[in-house]
């Protein structure tokens, strides 16, 4: 029998104390400015990017427990126009911050429905970290760092926030947190538990929607996706929240729905409407890695008013922004993120030790666990280097 992560603890990217970098291994890639006349970064077309196709889900409840049913599934209704978004402040349950480790995602992958595709899977990580790499070529401000793993053929990322991060997150300044409440409202409002379309007593009538608050916002409770997809050649395994469905929940990301909001584009400045088309390229890559196939966009005043939203198809939103402020192009993206992985499954995938799916349990203890990694630094690219050796 192949060796499973049964065996492994939870958070697998464990990293002593005693860890010394290596020289690193760097890939320098010109990172294109966001300009019209970006040229892309490589020639041809973008690899195939495949439909995600969901093998489970789960929630989290309340008490921030991972259950693997629908329980916090929610479905979309209208908002109410004009809603203040800032309702309810004071009741918000927080999640605290802590470092997002890949725990709930490896426990959602030793469920039956996953296990064929863990064993053939080249990457496994959060849906929020492929984000992050498939957007890098137009990221001018934020660099980040990954903890890169590989385990059985299998190439895990995690995140690595610094404890200087982690303490700014823990301790945002309040308008900043008060924006961040605002998105949360926005769901709140945005959805409910029950499904829009639920029948009444003679079978045929739906209940009307009510519009209306739709609950104190409790960011311990969230409903996640695990999909696969593949990006050319290489097999993903990617999870991630998933904010509502539209009308009916069909075990698949057809009728998924992600919300955002963002500040009203005032048509005297230029310049909002440049900031938007811009943050459409996080919407965008957020939402067609899981599958999603619509965005509902909350647009806000400065006193945090929701004064108009619209819903947007995902898939139109490249050409949207083509034909107006051309500030990127998804082509680019997929052609930088397949690099970036291919790069990292000759390297990390690769070194001594760390790779070979089939084996006994002896094997596999005595096999090497490397930890790397991968940092990106915007307008220079992206350095690897080994962290610990085991
Ligand atoms: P908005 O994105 O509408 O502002 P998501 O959109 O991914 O479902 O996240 C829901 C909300 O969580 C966001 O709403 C935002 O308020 C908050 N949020 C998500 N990612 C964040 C981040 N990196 N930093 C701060 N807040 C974040
Ligand atoms: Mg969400
Ligand atoms: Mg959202």
């Amino acid at each position: 029998n192949a060796i499973t992560i049964q065996t492994l603890p939870l958070s697998i990217i464990h990293i002593p104390r005693s860890s010394r970098p290596s020289s690193p291994v760097q890939m320098r890639t010109p990172i294109p400015a966001p300009a019209p006349a970006a040229p892309p970064l490589v020639q041809g077309p973008p690899p195939p990017f495949q439909k995600p196709h969901q093998l489970v889900a789960f929630s989290y409840t309340p008490a921030r427990e991972q259950v693997f049913d629908n329980s916090s599934l929610r479905y979309f209704i209208e908002p109410p126009r004009n809603a203040d978004l800032g309702y309810g402040i004071q009741r918000w349950i927080r999640k605290p911050e802590e470092r997002a480790r890949l725990d709930g995602l490896l426990v959602a992958c030793l469920r039956k429905e996953v296990k064929a595709e863990r064993k053939r899977a080249d990457f496994i990580t959060w849906r929020g970290i492929m984000t992050k790499i498939f957007t890098a070529p137009y990221e001018q401000r934020e660099g980040w760092d990954l903890n890169v793993m590989c385990v059985n053929g299998t190439i895990y990322l995690e995140e690595h926030v610094s404890d200087r991060q982690l303490d700014l997150k823990q301790d945002l300044a309040p308008d900043h947190l008060r924006m961040t409440y605002y998105g949360y409202a926005f769901e709140s409002y945005c959805t409910r538990s029950e499904p829009p379309l639920k029948q009444n007593g003679d079978g045929n009538t739906p209940a009307p929607s009510k519009p209306g608050w739709g609950g104190d916002v409790d960011t311990n409770v969230q409903w996640c996706s695990v999909v696969k997809t593949k990006l050319g050649d290489l097999r993903l395994i990617l999870g991630g929240e998933v904010d509502c469905v539209r009308d009916t929940y069909v075990g698949q990301p057809d009728t998924f729905v992600e919300l955002k909001t963002s500040a009203e584009i005032r048509s005297t400045y230029k310049g909002d409407k440049r900031k938007f088309e811009l943050k459409l390229l996080k919407f965008y890559t957020q939402s067609f890695l899981l599958g999603v196939p619509e965005i509902v966009v909350g647009f806000r005043s400065p006193e945090g008013r929701l004064t108009q939203y619209l819903p947007f198809q995902t898939s139109r939103l490249p050409k949207l922004v083509r034909e107006s402020t051309k500030q990127w192009e998804p082509g680019t993206c997929v052609q930088w993120a397949h690099e970036t992985l291919q790069f990292l499954k000759r390297t990390v995938g690769t070194a001594t030790g760390t790779v070979t799916r089939a084996g006994s349990p002896g094997d596999y203890e005595s096999r090497a666990r490397n930890v790397w990694r991968l940092r990106f630094e915007p307008g220079f690219g992206l350095k690897l280097w080994l962290l610990h050796e085991s």
